[in-house]
């Protein structure tokens, strides 16, 4: 709303504020705070996961899945590993249980999130830095795998982000790129963006509908609570895709797609 009035020049430092302050308060309200994982979770095909009351371990383990869906499609043990817009950390301690990285880092513009991946990280040799995205913060070609899962719609400049990615990305590394995108001629557009960086798609997976599996479980229990404790606030339902908000009539009618990319450099 407010975003509307911003002068243009300020937009993208607005943008980056209002997440950082975003995600520092719902670090603070009902469910949420204590929530590992800030993804939708997945579903995949033949899973049969049922539920009838808010469990946390359930919606942990849909949230585990979409990570480990995207986790799979690298080489990670023995390599640096990167995690960029990494929430809470979350997803590297989940990565420290099934692989044994050089290096893993996480990076996250919220201070919150990343008090909260130190904690969560205790005992594991995660290295958590609060930084932006869109800004280059490692050496050129440091890291084997960049992951970036559920953040990007949240940046100014995205080719910023992809540049950045581009620059601390090995020759031989692997970029797994997963988020909801609006349109399809923005996605024609970022896929151009990726071939003019010099990045190959490797893998490109629509995810929407088994996303919308795991969307759909967690919004009969969600809706209880969203509506009980932080209704008022209609972003955070649209963020969590309840039913009749615009994200999920989104991705129920097709305007918004969930995608996952495995990107490499060209030689
Ligand atoms: C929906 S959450 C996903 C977090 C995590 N990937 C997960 O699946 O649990 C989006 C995250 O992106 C972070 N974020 C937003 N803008 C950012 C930026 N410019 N640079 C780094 N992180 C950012 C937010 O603070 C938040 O932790």
């Amino acid at each position: 709303m407010i975003y509307k009035y911003v002068p243009k020049p300020l937009k993208k430092h607005y943008k980056k504020l209002f997440w950082r302050v975003f995600y520092n308060y719902i670090g603070t309200i009902g469910i949420l705070r204590k929530a590992r994982f800030l993804n939708h979770g997945i579903i995949e095909d033949g899973e049969n996961i049922e539920l009838d009351e808010y469990n946390p371990l359930l919606f942990r383990r849909l949230s585990q899945n979409l990570y480990l869906h995207l986790m799979r499609e690298a080489t990670i043990d023995g390599k640096n590993y990167l995690e960029i817009g990494c929430g809470r950390g979350a997803g590297l301690e989940l990565l420290m249980t099934h692989y044994k990285p050089a290096k893993a880092v996480g990076v996250d513009i919220s201070d919150a999130n990343i008090r909260y991946g130190k904690k969560l990280n205790k005992g594991n040799a995660v290295e958590f830095i609060r930084g932006d995205a869109e800004k280059q913060i490692f050496p050129n070609k440091s890291f084997d795998v960049v992951l970036n899962l559920e953040s990007s719609h949240c940046y100014a400049s995205k080719m910023n982000f992809y540049k950045n990615v581009f620059a601390i990305l090995k020759d031989d590394g692997t970029f797994l790129y997963s988020d909801l995108f609006w349109h399809d001629d923005q996605t024609a557009a970022m896929e151009k963006q990726f071939d003019e960086l010099g990045f190959y798609i490797e893998k490109k997976t629509d995810n929407t509908k088994p996303i919308m599996r795991s969307i759909e479980l967690q919004a009969s229990i969600r809706k209880h609570y969203v509506k009980g404790k932080i209704s008022p606030n209609k972003k955070l339902s649209d963020m969590v895709a309840l039913p009749g908000t615009p994200l999920y009539d989104g991705l129920t009618n097709g305007t918004i797609k969930y995608l996952f990319y495995v990107l490499k450099k060209k030689k």
